[in-house]
Parts: structure tokens; sequence; C-alpha cells
């Protein structure tokens, strides 16, 4: 009788520490598979975005235009009460700086590295969540260089932060839309000995 019992208890005992185990490894899957991973960026798409560059405290508007099959990433950034800048990376590390009109201007910059892969935040750290601009969304961080804020629901991003300050707020997040060619053409005179090389 006495060991009829104390049988019960052991089986009872490895019972619930089976249980125990397995439901440990089961909420460990849970939180593994739930913790929530950045949509990758669409091959191609138009966003505007808000800039606020805060070290300087001046604002702008970008247009721009992410084209990876094209590997070219266009900024066309409005400064307030300021020059309108076209920002050409090319994937082969090539940037055209430059503005129109009467005093226009180019400058080349020579990258080591492309434009960013739809797939640059692979890796990022998720912070969780947080409202911002007013929406409910999901924060990663990577590697002390961007802060990224997708929409838990539409999963679109609504913001990312730059180290240096730099605040990018997405006002529209049109997919597929692709910029004409003839857009992103530098200016004769980025090619003229005047334009200032990097
Ligand atoms: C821009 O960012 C700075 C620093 O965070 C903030 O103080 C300022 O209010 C922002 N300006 C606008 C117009 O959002
Ligand atoms: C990179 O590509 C652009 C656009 O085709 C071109 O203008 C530029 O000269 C290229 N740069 C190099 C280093 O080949
Ligand atoms: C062009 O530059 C000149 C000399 O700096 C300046 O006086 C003029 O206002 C500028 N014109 C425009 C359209 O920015």
């Amino acid at each position: 009788m006495k060991v009829m019992k104390l049988n019960r208890a052991c089986l009872t005992h490895l019972v619930l520490l089976q249980l125990l185990l397995k439901s440990s490894s089961l909420s460990q899957q849970w939180s593994i598979s739930s913790t929530p991973t950045p949509t990758p960026w669409p091959e191609q798409f138009h966003a505007l975005l808000y800039m606020n560059l805060s070290a300087s405290g001046h604002l702008q508007i970008s247009n721009l235009w992410y084209d990876w099959p094209k590997g070219r990433n266009v900024n066309i950034l409005q400064k307030q009460l300021g020059e309108l800048l076209y920002d050409v990376e090319w994937n082969n590390g090539t940037s055209f700086y430059y503005t129109f009109g009467a005093n226009g201007s180019c400058k080349i910059i020579e990258f080591e590295v492309g434009i960013l892969r739809p797939n640059f935040l692979d890796g990022a750290t998720y912070l969780g969540t947080q409202v911002t601009d007013g929406f409910l969304c999901n924060v990663w961080e990577k590697v002390d260089f961007i802060w990224y804020y997708e929409d838990v629901v539409s999963r679109r991003p609504v913001r990312w932060d730059f180290y240096d300050g730099i605040m990018n707020h997405v006002i529209t997040f049109e997919v597929g839309a692709v910029l004409e060619d003839s857009m992103s053409q530098a200016p004769s005179y980025c090619f003229s000995d005047q334009a200032s090389s990097q």
C-alpha cells in the first residue's frame, strides 16, 4: 500500500514535470514565432516623406523613389523655403546631387556601397510596440543606425529615424510606383569638367 502511494506520487511528479517541460517549450516556441520581423521593402515604391533634420531644426519634403530592379534610389528633396535638390543614388556606388535653375549645380560622390537592399532590416533588434504619429507600431533598431516604425496592422512603414537625428515620417507609400527614367537623368553639367567630383 505504501509502495503504491509512493509510485503514484512519483508518477504525479513525472506527469507534472512533463507538462511543465511541454508548456515551457510551447511558450518558448510561441514567443519566438511571435517576435515580429520587419516587412522587407517592396522592390519598387514611391513614398512622400516629411523630414525633420532635427540637428539643424530644418524641415524638408522628400519624394523617395526606390527601385531595386533598376538599382536606383532617388530622393527629390524640397527644403523648406529653399532649393529643390535631386539625390540620385545608383547601386554601383555613384551618387549624383544636383539642382536646376540659374545656379544649377552638381556634385558626384562615389560610395563604397550601393543602395539599400529590400531586406536591409534583416537581423534588426525588436524593441516592442509604440504609438508614433498616431499609429500603433512595431519598432526595431539596427546597428545603432536606424530606428524603424512599422504599422502593426497594415505593416506599412510609418517612420524611421537615423542615428544623426534625421526623422522621416511616411505620408504616402505607393507600392509598385516607378519613376520615369528621364527624371533620374543627371543634367549635362554633371559631366562637364566644372562638376565637382569626390
Ligand atoms: C523637429 O525635431 C525636433 C527635435 O526632436 C523637435 O524639437 C521639433 O519640434 C521638430 N519639428 C517639427 C516641425 O516637427
Ligand atoms: C553607375 O551608374 C550610373 C548610371 O548608369 C552611371 O552614370 C555611373 O557612371 C556609374 N558609375 C560607375 C562608377 O560605373
Ligand atoms: C544665383 O546666384 C547669384 C550669386 O550668388 C545670386 O545673386 C542669385 O540670386 C542666384 N539666383 C537664383 C535663382 O538662385
